[in-house]
């Protein structure tokens, strides 16, 4: 059962993310993401293949993968709130039977059947929500196919302690925390976050039978800036202004990202991690 915090954080959170491509810092982070998974998953997919976006929330990114796309989607999540605004909007009523929306706990996914899905895609972090993430790897691992992939986010530990010192200058309760357990609090209406390393997401692969392909940090060297938490995604900080207005540095940055954010020196500068891991 989520909790009372979880619901209400989701139910604000539902009525704007949708616009977070208005600041340009999280539409270059949204373009990175989408390249790596159409890197990963080439062009294997079918009218056969089945997507399941984990965490998946108001659908932005199955409706993204549907552009290119002709297969299933699963929209799977915990959040009611989340899931109603995807039910609402047009473009997913028009996927008609191409789209379930399922409404779940990642640790336990018992309406997705065993061997069933060929892509589980998790973006924006949904594990580092999760109380048990041994269990949600579990259960990917129990839902793919033979050779089925996994591309699933959490957020970065090394990134947050770099924040919380240089951002916030954190007290050191609260940096001991972060070091030793783990565990981040962004501020008090936010639950309090996992964050991982390459090493830690490659661990919790390989323990649940997945073998890591490859593990990016999305962004690498773009920092976000505290324009950019706008809950209501309206004010500019002046990165995403240069992004916007400068369409060469977009497309520099872009560049710079997506050539050095699988290299193993810097993987672990990720705000964000990703990591890709295939079922055998
Ligand atoms: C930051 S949002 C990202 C939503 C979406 N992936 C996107 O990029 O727009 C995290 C999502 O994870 C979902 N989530 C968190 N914990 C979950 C759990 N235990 N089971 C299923 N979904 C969960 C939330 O409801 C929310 O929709």
């Amino acid at each position: 059962m989520p909790t009372q915090r979880f619901k209400s954080f989701f139910k604000d959170y539902s009525t704007n993310v949708d616009q977070a491509d208005n600041q340009y810092f999280w539409k270059l982070s949204d373009d990175i993401i989408q390249s790596i998974i159409e890197k990963n998953i080439g062009n294997q997919i079918n009218k056969n293949t089945t997507i399941l976006d984990a965490g998946g929330g108001t659908g932005r990114w199955i409706l993204k993968f549907s552009k290119k796309y002709q297969c299933n989607f699963i929209l799977y999540d915990l959040s009611t709130s989340m899931l109603e605004v995807a039910k609402n909007k047009d473009s997913i009523k028009k996927l008609g039977d191409k789209i379930r929306i399922v409404n779940g706990d990642l640790e336990n996914m018992s309406a997705i059947k065993d061997a069933s899905i060929d892509y589980v895609t998790s973006i924006y972090n949904p594990i580092s929500f999760v109380k048990n993430v041994e269990k949600v790897f579990s259960e990917f691992n129990r839902i793919l196919k033979k050779d089925g992939l996994i591309m699933v986010m959490g957020q970065g530990y090394y990134n947050a302690l770099y924040s919380k010192i240089n951002n916030y200058v954190a007290d050191t309760k609260e940096l001991e925390e972060l070091l030793g357990k783990s565990l981040v609090s962004w501020n008090k209406s936010v639950p309090k976050l996992k964050v991982f390393t390459k090493e830690t997401l490659e661990k919790l692969a390989t323990s649940n039978n997945l073998y890591p392909v490859k593990t990016y940090g999305i962004p690498i060297f773009a920092q976000p800036q505290f324009e950019d938490f706008d809950s209501e995604n309206k004010q500019k900080s002046p990165l995403s202004n240069k992004l916007e207005i400068d369409n060469k540095f977009y497309k520099a940055v872009f560049e710079i990202e997506m050539a050095f954010n699988s290299q193993d020196s810097v993987v672990n500068r990720g705000m964000n991690l990703m990591i890709v891991a295939k079922k055998k």
